[in-house]
């Protein structure tokens, strides 16, 4: 991968980039399409990176396909694709990690210890091994996204980060790999992550701007419906991810929930009514 890259930047190509766990969806694939306009060779990677996930997590049995995956890149226009196997990335003797020292202290960094180690660290290896000009993420992982951008900045990687919205089941359900895990009762349950963040949206548009009162409205939601367990609901500074008090300028409620075993994110920028 690294010769061919090397390759391309030879002769005088550009590199577009989208990181990706595999098992793809229509987000990915926005990601891709996003991905075909900045750059002239587009290069997906798909590799399930172990270090992202603690021993209790799903790391083992993640969905995964690969053949449905290349036709499916190959359908948007994906030059190349990377899925090396996990020897390749990490060998017995790997010691060096990316670490960012406020950012993962937040929402999923807090029930997810170690996980943004792990995914700064891949995606630090994947942009080394790639090098590309340009790469994509979504906005679904929020904390994902800012962590990678405070990383880029930080560490002056010479890549420019593009943002793209999250793409929704028709319901309003984001979507994501870990859906499948969901039964048919479950998957009625999923969908009170996206209507705590709507009803959120609603009360702060309508003039509310206690976060407390906003998580609490929201958690009630929740826990309306059969299966789920809230592991966090919290109103932030979008940039920081430190919690905010009032909502009177943009904030991020963004949201974990357990539906059954499954556990699923989902976050939205609420905008304060204009006084
Ligand atoms: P994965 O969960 O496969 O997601 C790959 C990319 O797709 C991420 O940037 C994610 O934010 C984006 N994505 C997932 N669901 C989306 C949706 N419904 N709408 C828009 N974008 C969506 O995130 C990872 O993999 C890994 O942590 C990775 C960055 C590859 C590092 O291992």
């Amino acid at each position: 991968m690294q010769q061919e890259a090397r390759r391309l930047l030879q002769t005088g190509k550009t590199i577009a980039f989208v990181p990706t766990m595999g098992y793809f969806h229509e987000g990915h694939l926005a990601l891709m399409r996003e991905g075909r306009k900045h750059g002239d060779a587009l290069i997906v990677s798909i590799f399930v990176n172990p270090i992202q996930f603690s021993h209790s997590e799903d790391f083992k049995t993640y969905p995964g396909n690969l053949d449905r995956d290349v036709s499916l890149a190959e359908s948007v226009g994906v030059d190349l694709i990377f899925a090396p196997d996990t020897g390749a990335m990490y060998d017995n003797a790997f010691q060096t990690y990316i670490d960012l020292e406020m950012l993962p202290g937040y929402l999923c960094g807090t029930s997810r210890p170690g996980h943004f180690r792990g995914v700064a660290t891949v995606v630090t290896k994947l942009f080394n091994i790639i090098k590309p000009h340009a790469a994509v993420f979504g906005e679904k992982d929020y904390q994902q996204l800012v962590v990678i951008r405070r990383m880029v900045r930080d560490l002056n990687l010479d890549i420019k980060i593009i943002a793209i919205p999250t793409v929704r089941e028709s319901d309003g359900l984001a979507m994501s790999s870990r859906n499948t895990y969901l039964s048919e009762d479950e998957r009625r349950s999923s969908l009170s992550l996206f209507q705590a963040l709507k009803k959120g949206q609603g009360s702060a548009a309508q003039g509310i701007k206690d976060a407390k009162q906003l998580i609490r409205e929201a958690s009630e939601l929740i826990r309306a419906y059969p299966y789920t367990k809230i592991d966090y609901v919290a109103v932030c500074d979008p940039e920081t991810l430190e919690d905010v008090d009032l909502v009177d300028r943009p904030a991020l409620m963004a949201l974990a929930v357990w539906v059954g075993k499954t556990r699923l994110i989902d976050n939205m920028i609420l905008k304060p009514i204009e006084d």
